[in-house]
């Protein structure tokens, strides 16, 4: 019996998972999505073209894969759509490649509207959303009003949307928010539409036959453990559950079926949107990282904030997820700096901590391990050996102090621009 691995961000998002999972793919026939829904922006690059993926797997541009989204997912029927019908204008074909889990929950135009009105209500408190409706469609869902995929085919879907978009109306008159929906509803059923040509299934069903079947599946995880509902930088997160055990809620897995647990971190830091993050840098290093890092979101444009590497929060993750491998991308990134910093601890006032603590909201003091940089090129190494004794140094104490083996490095945005050890 095959086991189901994973692949998932141990920061704050946007590590490198979709580029991580593209490179991954030929080694699985299946790629499923368990959480989040378009707030991801997965980027792609490969034969000299680039690919930003949203709510579909990063396994779609592999022959014969199959791409699940999962019942934990939550879809945008407009940005689904519309992201197919890139995918396919590349020449990618997605029939036969793409499956869509009943049990997804559908975002309503008018969650995204309760998304923007709720953040525009916080002022300076604002989680920093990328307003894709994603909070108040897992909030339906847990507080049970949720629409999900396989309601499209009942005939009395109208109804329940309708239902569900009163409710929200409703909800609306309490903030002073202005909104017109007529377009995006057009554009959200004519969505609906286009995806009736995709298979809806029981998404947890078809995963398990294929794990009976001893076939290999490899789960994406978006977002990072850092904005997990539970354990992120509360209320600084997102709305699911982006740990391991997401994966089990997620797609249908049992626990004792989880295989290989791939943690992603970028070789620094970074962060879009509100929220701690103790080793952010606001001086030119920072600026610096931004600029030769690229570090604008993929889904919203916004520049990333960023900072050096920080131990404590990774060494959470990685005990969180139970990492059995890490992957450290972007290491090239790092390329042109004297010093490296590393965080190995915090000051929580007069106390030090290396554990990642409750109180990370009342602002800590990094602790920090100098490293000299390595000042070379590393983009064109592809053999661990290769690399300078400074580089080495840096990887051999991440992986010292995980307790976890680095296997696969990353040295640009290219499937080829990839080390595995
Ligand atoms: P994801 O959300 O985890 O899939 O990550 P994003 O796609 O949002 O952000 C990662 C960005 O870094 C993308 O623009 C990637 O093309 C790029 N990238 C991935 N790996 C590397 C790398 O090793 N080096 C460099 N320079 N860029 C990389
Ligand atoms: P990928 O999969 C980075 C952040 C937002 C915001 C918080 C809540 O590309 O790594 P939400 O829209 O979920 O209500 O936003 O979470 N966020 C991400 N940051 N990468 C992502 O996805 C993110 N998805 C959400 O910026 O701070
Ligand atoms: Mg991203």
């Amino acid at each position: 019996m095959k086991k189901v691995d994973v692949v998932l961000g141990l920061q704050w998002g946007d590590e490198g998972k979709g580029k991580v999972v593209d490179v991954l793919t030929p080694n699985y026939k299946v790629i499923a999505r368990f959480q989040g829904g378009p707030n991801a922006g997965h980027s792609l690059h490969f034969n000299g073209k680039s690919f930003v993926l949203h709510t579909v797997p990063s396994g779609i541009f592999r022959d014969g894969s199959v791409n699940i989204i999962g019942n934990g997912v939550v879809i945008d029927p407009v940005i689904l759509a519309d992201e197919i019908a890139q995918i396919e204008a590349t020449g990618q074909q997605v029939t036969d490649k793409l499956f869509i889990s009943k049990k997804a929950h559908l975002i309503l135009p008018t969650h995204r509207i309760l998304d923007a009105a709720s953040e525009a209500s916080k002022g300076k408190g604002k989680i920093g959303s990328t307003l894709k409706g994603i909070g108040p469609t897992y909030m339906d869902k847990t507080g049970r009003n949720g629409l999900r995929v396989g309601d499209i085919l009942s005939p009395e879907f109208m109804e329940r949307y309708n239902r569900l978009k009163e409710k929200h109306e409703h909800m609306l008159k309490q903030y002073d928010y202005a909104y017109d929906i007529t377009e995006y509803e057009q554009e959200w059923f004519a969505g609906i539409d286009k995806l009736r040509r995709f298979p809806f299934i029981e998404s947890e069903q078809v995963v398990n036959d294929y794990i009976n079947n001893d076939t290999a599946i490899l789960a994406e995880g978006a977002q990072g453990s850092m904005l997990d509902i539970d354990f992120g930088t509360y209320p600084f997160v997102t709305s699911s559950n982006t740990l391991c055990a997401g994966v089990c809620t997620g797609l249908g897995v049992a626990p004792s079926r989880i295989g290989d647990v791939y943690g992603i971190f970028k070789a620094y830091c970074t962060r879009v949107g509100s929220g701690p993050f103790p080793t952010e840098l606001f001086d030119a290093t920072g600026d610096k990282l931004r600029e030769i890092g690229k570090e604008f979101g993929a889904t919203t444009g916004r520049p990333r904030r960023c900072g050096w590497l920080d131990l404590v929060a990774l060494k959470y993750s990685v005990m969180m997820n139970g990492v059995n491998a890490l992957i450290m991308m972007k290491a090239d990134v790092l390329n042109d700096f004297d010093t490296i910093k590393v965080a190995v601890a915090y000051k929580l006032g007069e106390k030090e901590t290396a554990q990642f603590p409750y109180e990370i909201n009342d602002g800590v003091e990094p602790v920090y391990k100098e490293f000299k940089g390595w000042k070379c090129d590393i983009n064109a190494i592809r053999k661990y050996e290769d690399f300078p004794a400074e580089f080495k140094q840096y990887v051999e104490f991440i992986e010292q102090e995980c307790g976890v083996p680095v296997k696969i490095i990353s040295v640009g945005p290219d499937r080829e621009e990839t080390i595995v050890r």
